[in-house]
């Protein structure tokens, strides 16, 4: 069986274009424009790359984004004094703050500081703590995990009693993946370093989300045949035939899943550009709700 290739770039595109109409609708009802407040602290250059994609999406769809770019070396207090301020401003919907922090930033108070309704990225503890229990609702889910929720629908997977694998457990991706695929009646297992025979875990998911972060280490005689698989890595491996000396690879052998696999998500193309429209959505969504305006259900 060769696998059908989950398009994400198209269905990113989709989710953008009824973004873009819906912000019309908002700003024609008198309403303001969004607008998502982009934190960056220090000078790493892939966050600076993944704000710059992020601003630009932004403008496509009409969201008025601003970058707050602070010294690698700005304290605690300077960090989350403009979180404060960015709380207090009215013209700002979301609030998002790249993340890694520099080494010594207390990370859990930074995303604490913001507040829970303007916290787009859906990292706030009350916002991933509701997302870990029944019957509560958060205001806002993580844009990555969700995308990949969108992804397995949209590629036809039944997720209601399915065995679900999720290879990776960190706060941004794993463990939020996990949370959502039970609020759809999957049947979860976390993976992570410590996990024995990972293989044989990995052997007996319909469906397979690898995060973790590892070029190409999930192989193709991992995978269970017709399984559907989300590859959320971005991995830089050297390559001397590329003019930027490297290219992208997943956390998954692409070419050896393909052949066994039902769908897989490419990389790139496949989950990547549906961080970016989830980001987008959620802060449309804020700035609905913080206006007092009800808006359509979007994907
Ligand atoms: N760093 C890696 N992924 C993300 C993300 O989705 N949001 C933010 N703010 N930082 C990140």
């Amino acid at each position: 069986m060769t696998a059908r290739i989950i398009d994400g770039e198209a269905i990113a595109a989709e989710i953008r274009v009824s973004l873009k109409r819906e912000v019309e609708k908002l700003l024609l009802s008198g309403k303001s424009r969004p607008g998502l407040a982009a934190v960056l602290v220090g000078d790493d250059p892939a966050s600076h790359t993944y704000v710059r994609l992020k601003r630009k999406a932004s403008a496509e769809v009409g969201i008025e984004s601003v970058a707050q770019e602070l010294a690698a070396d700005s304290s605690q207090e300077q960090i989350e004094n403009l979180v404060h301020e960015l709380n207090a401003d009215p013209t700002i919907h979301g609030i998002l703050v790249q993340l890694p922090l520099p080494q010594g930033i207390d990370e859990e108070a930074v995303l604490g500081a913001i507040s829970i309704e303007k916290d787009v990225d859906g990292f706030h503890p009350l916002n991933i703590g509701k997302l870990a229990m029944k019957g509560r609702e958060p205001l806002f889910v993580p844009a990555t995990p969700a995308g990949c929720i969108t992804l397995l629908k949209s590629a036809g997977a039944t997720l209601q009693g399915a065995n679900a694998v999720v290879v990776g457990r960190s706060n941004i991706v794993g463990m939020p993946a996990a949370l959502l695929l039970v609020r759809e009646n999957a049947t979860v297992t976390i993976c992570h370093s410590r996990t024995k025979d990972l293989q044989s875990v990995c052997r007996n998911a319909d469906i397979l989300i690898a995060a973790i972060g590892r070029a190409e280490m999930i192989r193709g005689d991992w995978i269970k045949p017709g399984a559907f698989v989300i590859d959320v890595g971005t991995n830089r491996v050297d390559d001397a035939s590329k003019e930027r000396g490297y290219r992208l690879v997943g956390d998954v052998a692409f070419d050896e899943a393909i052949e066994v696999a039902q769908a897989i998500t490419p990389v790139p193309g496949g989950v990547g550009p549906m961080t970016i429209a989830g980001l987008l959505r959620n802060t449309l969504q804020s700035a609905q709700r913080l206006q007092g305006y009800m808006g359509e259900a979007m994907l």
